[in-house]
């Protein structure tokens, strides 16, 4: 491609660009510093504020899908300040097959762009870095041992395995690990949008999180509407699904900032959060 045509494109992207440059900015800081992730660091402030709420001392995360490991280095960097901040404790465990991607057959897992052998761990040096327990092998194989870990209070999960099978098969585990949710469960998916994948909900996570809609009724995947009061996720609200577990003890513990002097003439809180 000649100089002048990928100026020409550089420029048509950058003018037709819907949100404001800084967006564009604090997202190529992510591409430049992979363990620099304004979404994880939130989404795990945010449970720990609920956790609280609920009068939880510990809750855990996973993430499914680890690779050389930045996610998890980034997850364990703001453990720490949250953990301290909010004297609750953390746990953290990850899902990998370890030694990269195997073949699917399976047409919905974005076989097209997405190939066999990618993301192969060095193991050695992500346990050097990181403290975290990792499991190898396939995720829906690894769960029997994941949950003798009693993991308490399962409240952020990170779907990150791109394959619509590995989350599928994850997924249809339910059953298994549904005991150690909390009311409400943060799921990040990291593959729902992909700029070169195509990706719908025809296949991949999308799909995966349509089917396990369709079949359970007291377990949900929910989407919140996009708004101009959530300044909670940068970077990441698009990603964000809510796992509501109707049925838990606590679901309708509350957990709201209102009062019987809320809304009345006096009442100055702000109820859209920034802090
Ligand atoms: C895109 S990479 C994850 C990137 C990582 N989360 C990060 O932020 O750097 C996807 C990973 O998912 C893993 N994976 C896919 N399907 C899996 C399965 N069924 N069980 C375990 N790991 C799986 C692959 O081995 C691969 O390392």
């Amino acid at each position: 491609m000649s100089l002048i045509y990928r100026l020409k494109i550089f420029l048509l992207r950058v003018i037709g660009y819907e949100k404001p440059l800084r967006v564009a900015i604090l997202k190529y800081f992510t591409i430049k510093f992979r363990q620099f992730r304004p979404h994880y660091e939130t989404i795990m402030l945010e449970s720990a504020i609920e956790a609280k709420k609920l009068n939880y001392d510990e809750i855990t995360f996973i993430e499914l899908g680890v690779a050389g490991g930045n996610g998890i280095v980034a997850l364990e960097k703001y453990k720490t300040k949250i953990q301290k901040i909010y004297n609750i404790k953390i746990k953290i465990f990850g899902f990998d097959y370890g030694e990269g991607l195997p073949n699917s057959e399976n047409t919905f897992d974005l076989k097209y762009a997405i190939s066999e052998g990618d993301y192969k761990i060095d193991k050695n040096k992500l346990s050097e870095k990181v403290g975290t327990k990792i499991f190898f092998g396939d995720a829906k194989d690894s769960l029997d041992e994941f949950v003798r870990c009693n993991p308490k209070n399962i409240m952020g999960i990170f779907f990150d395995m791109d394959f619509y099978t590995s989350t599928k098969n994850f997924l249809d585990q339910l059953p298994k690990f549904e005991k150690f949710l909390t009311p409400r469960v943060y799921c990040y998916f990291d593959d729902v949008f992909h700029d070169n994948l195509c990706v719908d909900e025809h296949s991949g996570e999308r799909l995966a999180i349509k089917e396990f809609n369709k079949k359970n009724t007291k377990t949900k995947i929910g989407y919140s509407l996009d708004h101009i009061n959530n300044f909670r996720f940068p970077l990441g609200k698009n990603l964000i699904y809510i796992m509501h577990n109707f049925e838990h003890k606590d679901y309708n513990k509350y957990i709201g900032i209102d009062n019987s002097e809320s809304l009345g003439l006096d009442d100055n809180k702000t109820r859209a959060k920034i802090f």
